[in-house]
């Protein structure tokens, strides 16, 4: 009999087409609750994952669960030493991804400057542009970085173009970028204090939570934008939503929020120097195509008695199963 396969995010066909071939197929991306996932994931022997919760409590009911393939990069929303502790192989899809989120990061940055998406919802209520509508060029302004990593590089790779000056902050020293690109390496206080942009890149961690928050945001310039495209819980949405209704900062362009899908009466929505979009950074064709793929034959692999090639506990393969 066929191993059953939960599929709780949406995959490109090109990687369900892979998972066909070895196992029986459980289509429920829209999963979202605790209590769901540890109904619909009984008795499966592998699930691909995209940000919905995984934790010891859904681990410890997943009896028959040999894999849990996370389709993306972030992986805070399962716990790892839980699906170790239960034998349970976790695979993700690092390195296809970091073009796009940067464009993205990027698109948000320019968007918010420029005042694009307000200039579209001006023109599409009847309106046209007043003489004050002005936005901020990007050139010769300072875009400081959290987190030079994969995606973090490629923002500051788009940034250079552009003809902004780089500062960073990242726990270790990024010395390729930093000749590559005259990226600089600075303290928080530093960065947050001269950046006319600050573009968040960290995967959310015990560290980073609330990484920027009331404090933070009033070291910033009160001309300065903040750009999201990493994890929401990574600022504090409340200062932030108060540092932006208080003109603490100018605007903010964001992915990600502290809770997906945003809540409808959430203030960002009514904010004119805010742009928002709905956690689309992997979006791509290309990309969530790339992304299926890569999380489908990790899966198949374990599934047929193989190791995956992107394992993010590989002591698990060490064990006898
Ligand atoms: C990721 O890969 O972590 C993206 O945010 C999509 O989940």
């Amino acid at each position: 009999m066929k191993p059953e396969i939960l599929v709780a995010s949406e995959i490109h066909e090109d990687g369900l087409a892979i998972l066909r071939n070895v196992g029986k197929i459980s289509w429920r991306p829209e999963i979202r609750s605790e209590e769901e996932m540890i109904k619909e994931v009984s008795g499966k022997a592998a699930l691909v994952l995209g940000t919905q919760k995984v934790d010891a409590r859904v681990i410890d009911t997943a009896k028959e669960l040999q894999v849990i393939g996370r389709h993306g990069v972030g992986y805070e929303n399962i716990d790892l030493g839980a699906a170790t502790n239960k034998g349970i192989v976790v695979t993700w899809t690092p390195g296809v991804l970091g073009e796009t989120v940067a464009d993205l990061s990027f698109g948000l940055m320019l968007s918010v400057a420029r005042r694009i998406a307000l200039g579209d919802r001006l023109i599409r209520s009847g309106h046209w542009r007043s003489a004050g509508f002005l936005g901020i060029d990007l050139t010769g302004k300072t875009l400081g970085i959290l987190g030079l990593g994969d995606i973090g590089s490629r923002v500051a790779k788009r940034a250079k173009a552009f003809g902004l000056n780089i500062i960073y902050c990242d726990l270790v020293p990024r010395s390729q970028v930093e000749s590559e690109l005259g990226a600089e390496r600075v303290t928080m206080d530093k960065l947050l204090g001269e950046s006319d942009i600050v573009s968040i890149h960290t995967p959310l961690t015990e560290k980073t939570f609330h990484l920027i928050a009331e404090k933070e945001l009033s070291m910033m310039k009160r001309n300065a934008i903040l750009i999201n495209t990493a994890r929401g819980s990574i600022v504090d949405e409340m200062a932030l939503i108060k540092a932006l209704q208080e003109g603490t900062i100018a605007g903010a362009g964001l992915d990600v929020f502290e809770r997906e899908p945003i809540l409808s009466d959430n203030p960002l929505l009514q904010m004119d120097n805010v742009v928002i979009t709905p956690h689309l950074g992997s979006a791509t064709v290309e990309t969530r195509r790339n992304m299926a793929i890569m999380v489908a034959e990790d899966v198949a692999r374990v599934l047929n008695g193989q190791s995956p090639l992107y394992p993010l506990n590989p002591e698990v393969l060490s064990r006898p199963r």
